[in-house]
């Protein structure tokens, strides 16, 4: 069965060594207190405990299976609550804190978090002048909000936007060839539902300027904004396709492990057809100070 969690992605090389990067880049000087934001499995508290042993960490997700991920592999010490999660910080002991919450609702002091960040999940908050506000709220005067996003304006590499079409075209083909052999085992097609099974997914991206708009209305000065082309491979979009989360948006309506597997399949066949090995598309970095 297709493993639907953002865990395949999480480990694809060309993701982490996006996520390394981004972490890399940020100054750590005066920070001790972190919100990593829809935290998915961990990958940016992993890096930035790495980083900076001393640095308290609490991680919220709405997903609790990827928030047992995220504890379970965590590479320092975790503990079960914010309150002794404040008591290692009290102490100058380093250690991380996962539970299972919307990022649109911060249970954080106001002004008690040095480094708010967000991995490739800003596009998916419902409110995001609301989701920008509650984390200037959070933030101490001089934090820094870190993000990035493939889910922007500025994405798509020009010239590119043919491979993902024929991913799609090649996912549907997969469907009705999935189709077609439970049709000769006697079972009915997998039906789409129309109206269900898309979880948040704005399609109304912003630009990076766009962004930095939205961050200073909400007292956030930019201050790093950048495009980075990262290649993604026929192994890398496959591991994209089966994450549920993205799944079910492409192919809304059908169920989620029938997408995933579809998408997954689909990946490999559209490089092959357009004679490619693998294409850039672009993440963008961001880089905030709460004024
Ligand atoms: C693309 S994954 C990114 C995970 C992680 N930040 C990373 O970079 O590896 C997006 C994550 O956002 C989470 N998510 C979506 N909406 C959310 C919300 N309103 N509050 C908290 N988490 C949310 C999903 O459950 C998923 O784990």
């Amino acid at each position: 069965m297709t493993d639907t969690t953002y865990e395949p992605y999480s480990q694809d090389p060309g993701y982490i060594e996006a996520n390394t990067s981004l972490i890399g880049s940020i100054d750590l000087e005066g920070v001790e207190r972190v919100a990593d934001l829809a935290c998915g499995t961990g990958l940016l508290s992993g890096l930035l405990i790495d980083r900076k042993p001393t640095l308290t960490i609490a991680g919220i997700d709405l997903d609790p299976v990827q928030i047992g991920i995220a504890t379970r592999t965590f590479p320092g010490p975790t503990v079960d609550s914010l309150e002794a999660l404040e008591a290692e910080a009290k102490a100058g002991r380093g250690a991380a804190f996962f539970s299972a919450g919307s990022a649109m609702d911060l249970p954080f002091e106001d002004g008690s978090i040095d480094l708010v960040v967000i991995g490739n999940a800003i596009h998916l908050m419902p409110d995001r002048d609301l989701f920008l506000r509650n984390v200037a709220r959070v933030l101490r005067p001089g934090g820094q909000l870190v993000f990035n996003s493939v889910f922007y304006v500025g994405t798509y590499v020009p010239g590119t936007e043919p491979l993902f079409t024929e991913w799609m075209r090649q996912a549907v083909m997969v469907l009705t060839e999935i189709n077609e052999e439970r049709k000769a085992r006697g079972e009915k097609p997998h039906p789409r539902v129309r109206g269900k099974g898309d979880r948040a997914f704005r399609k109304d991206w912003l630009s990076g300027e766009g962004w930095g708009e939205a961050m200073k209305a909400a007292g956030i000065e930019v201050a790093y904004m950048a495009d980075r082309p990262v290649p993604i491979s026929a192994e890398g979009l496959a591991l994209v396709g089966a994450y549920g989360g993205l799944a079910e948006v492409l192919m809304s309506g059908y169920p989620v492990e029938v997408a995933s597997e579809c998408l997954m399949r689909a990946a490999p066949i559209a490089f092959e057809n357009l004679g490619i090995e693998e294409v850039p598309r672009n993440w963008l970095e961001m880089r905030g100070v709460r004024v």
